[in-house]
């Protein structure tokens, strides 16, 4: 959570942080400032709320070349103006952005800072008057701010001006994303090359527990121990357009919209030249050797992990387990033998996942992080990436990603299922692509869904999904994405485990949406929205063709069985995000979230 950005160089730098922290706000937008330096030293502006009211917080006429912003997901204290970074230390000579938590804080507040007056309730400002405490002892700052990190337990990505040096930005990184970007005569500092794209692509990557001095001209890489790091630049492949909204009112629409592209761009990526879906050999392999694959991931990345389980075992039959990450790394299950552990994971940045990456680096075991995000955190640490290949992903509810994760899960499993000679009888190249269509139909379904949204979920305050087998899975994802979106108390279930206790949720006219998309279970789920009619319910039945029936409210393209998820789930996200547009929510950043969980 939180993004940080830092600008040194020739130009206006407030204007060039805003736009940055403008692109980093799906980070965390509770609270957000700047501090920019000239002549006049370092002023501060920061603000509660979003970057459009810091934006109207900043003097126009402030003009500075030099300085750095923070957007803010609330960790420790409040959201507020006090709590908002930059922080400064009590003499006003250093400022200070932060994303990340230190662990030990309090310890090192108690240790070295007794006597400090403290402005805020951050474990933030615990370091910048660490770095103060230092340079009063006769410390260089550079010095002060590498003995400083040397104590700091947890995860930080940060950037430090110093008022009485105008060329130097001092940066560290450790867990928590950061990266250097290189320009002519300036440089800049951000969480995401998204940030400043908008004045290069080139990028520096750092590494945990280096730090940098950054000037204009010059970036130098040190670790911890104060010895000179070489690095060469990249080139982020990132197309500015991408991460633009173009005509769409909103970031999600447009992710919605991008689905059945990124099916076919997946199918592009995945395949060799002879036309058959490849995966990486050391991968392939890997999986193939398991006794036992462990699925780790959270929220709508543990959704897409559910139904990979369904793929793999279906078509590798090696036994699969999915564990929600912030429980797996406290109560880890008995392991088997030879397990191989899957990260399922958009950002590839998130705390809880790559917890239980470091605990099992720790203990031997091979992991394979599937990504959208080259170069993240849990792609670096882990032995092999297949990356998804969904492009930015901005809305902070996630749609494409999920999509995307189920279908390169779908190639996992088909590649590793013919690398052991299992045979189950689809051409998948041919079956995404039908899925791709379908995808197209649903996308054109717009105001069927808007209908839908507007005639069950306008007043209420709850609502349910219900589905069976596979669909069970994906009406967990369906009620995530309505409530964190509109607001509204969501809730999937097994069609039949509702009778065991849910059941007595439903009143006169509760709104319940049933999937019935897998032929096995159709009788079964009709049965359990027969049973919630009987108690009032209103129901929505979203059925597929060939199995829907006269009252069903809408009924999606045929696609095999098996693939439904990636074309059930679109009703459904674009009934969440209409609900949510009627309720007139913020629906690209929905309160209290952020896209990137960089917090355990
Ligand atoms: C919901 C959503 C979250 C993420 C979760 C994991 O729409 O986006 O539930 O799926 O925070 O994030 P990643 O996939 O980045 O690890």
């Amino acid at each position: 959570m939180c993004g940080i950005v830092g600008y040194i160089g020739l130009n206006d730098a407030k204007e060039i942080l805003l736009k940055g922290l403008e692109k980093l706000e799906y980070r965390g937008y509770d609270s957000s400032g700047i501090a920019v330096r000239n002549e006049a030293g370092v002023t501060i502006f920061k603000e509660k709320g979003r970057i459009a009211d810091l934006r109207a917080a900043v003097d126009e006429n402030t003009m500075a070349h030099t300085g750095i912003g923070h957007t803010r997901w609330a960790t420790h204290g409040v959201p507020s103006r006090e709590n908002a970074h930059p922080h400064q230390s009590n003499s006003g000579r250093l400022t200070l952005v932060h994303n990340g938590v230190i662990e030990n804080y309090a310890i090192l507040k108690r240790e070295y800072l007794k006597d400090v007056a403290f402005k805020s309730e951050t474990d933030t400002e615990v370091i910048v008057q660490l770095i103060e405490k230092f340079v009063n002892e006769g410390m260089e700052v550079e010095e002060a701010f590498r003995h400083t990190l040397t104590l700091l337990e947890g995860s930080y990505a940060i950037a430090l001006l110093d008022a009485e040096n105008d060329e130097t930005i001092l940066v560290a990184k450790n867990k928590s994303p950061l990266l250097i970007g290189v320009g002519k005569d300036f440089n800049v500092v951000a969480s995401d090359a998204m940030a400043m794209l908008q004045v290069t692509d080139q990028f520096l990557e750092l590494m945990d527990k280096e730090m940098v001095i950054v000037t204009n001209e010059k970036v130098t890489i040190k670790n911890l121990s104060n010895e000179e790091v070489m690095r060469a630049p990249y080139t982020a492949e990132l197309d500015a357009s991408d991460i633009e909204k173009g005509t769409y009112p909103h970031y999600m629409l447009k992710e919605v919209d991008e689905q059945p592209a990124v099916i076919r761009k997946i199918i592009q990526a995945y395949q060799n030249e002879e036309g058959k879906l490849a995966i990486d050999y050391n991968i392939t392999e890997a999986v193939s050797e398991a006794d036992r694959i462990y699925i780790i991931a959270c929220g709508t990345s543990y959704h897409a992990g559910l139904i990979g389980k369904q793929f793999i075992e279906k078509m590798t039959e090696i036994p699969v387990e999915v564990h929600v990450a912030s429980e797996f790394t406290y109560n880890m299950p008995l392991l088997s033998k030879k397990p191989l552990f899957i990260f399922i994971s958009q950002s590839g940045e998130t705390a809880d996942s790559r917890a239980v990456l470091v605990s099992i680096k720790a203990l031997g075991h091979k992991a394979l992080t599937i990504t959208n995000v080259p170069g993240s955190t849990l792609s670096r640490e882990a032995d092999y990436t297949l990356l998804l290949h969904a492009g930015p992903e901005i809305a902070v509810a996630s749609t494409k990603a999920y999509t995307a994760q189920v279908a390169v899960l779908s190639i996992l499993a088909n590649v590793t299922g013919q690398f052991r000679n299992m045979e189950y009888g689809f051409d998948l190249v041919k079956e995404l692509g039908i899925v791709a269509t379908a995808m197209e139909a649903l996308c054109d379904s717009k105001e069927e869904m808007e209908d839908i949204a507007r005639e069950y979920l306008s007043v209420t305050r709850n609502c349910f999904f219900i589905g069976r087998s596979l669909d069970y899975y994906v009406v967990l994802e369906g009620a995530l994405k309505l409530k964190e979106i509109s607001y509204i108390q969501a809730e999937g279930f097994a069609g039949g485990e509702l009778k065991h206790g849910t059941i007595a949720l439903i009143e006169e006219g509760t709104p319940v949406i049933a999937l019935a998309t897998q032929a096995g279970v159709n009788l079964s789920i009709r049965g359990n929205v027969k049973e919630v009619v009987a108690r009032g319910a209103n129901p929505c039945i979203i059925s597929m063709k060939g199995l829907e029936e006269e009252d069903d409210r809408f009924v999606i393209p045929e696609v095999n069985e098996l693939l439904t998820p990636l074309i059930s789930v679109i009703p459904l996200q674009l009934i969440a995000y209409y609900a949510a547009l009627h309720r007139e929510c913020d629906v690209d950043k929905p309160r209290n979230l952020a896209k990137s969980v960089t917090v355990e």
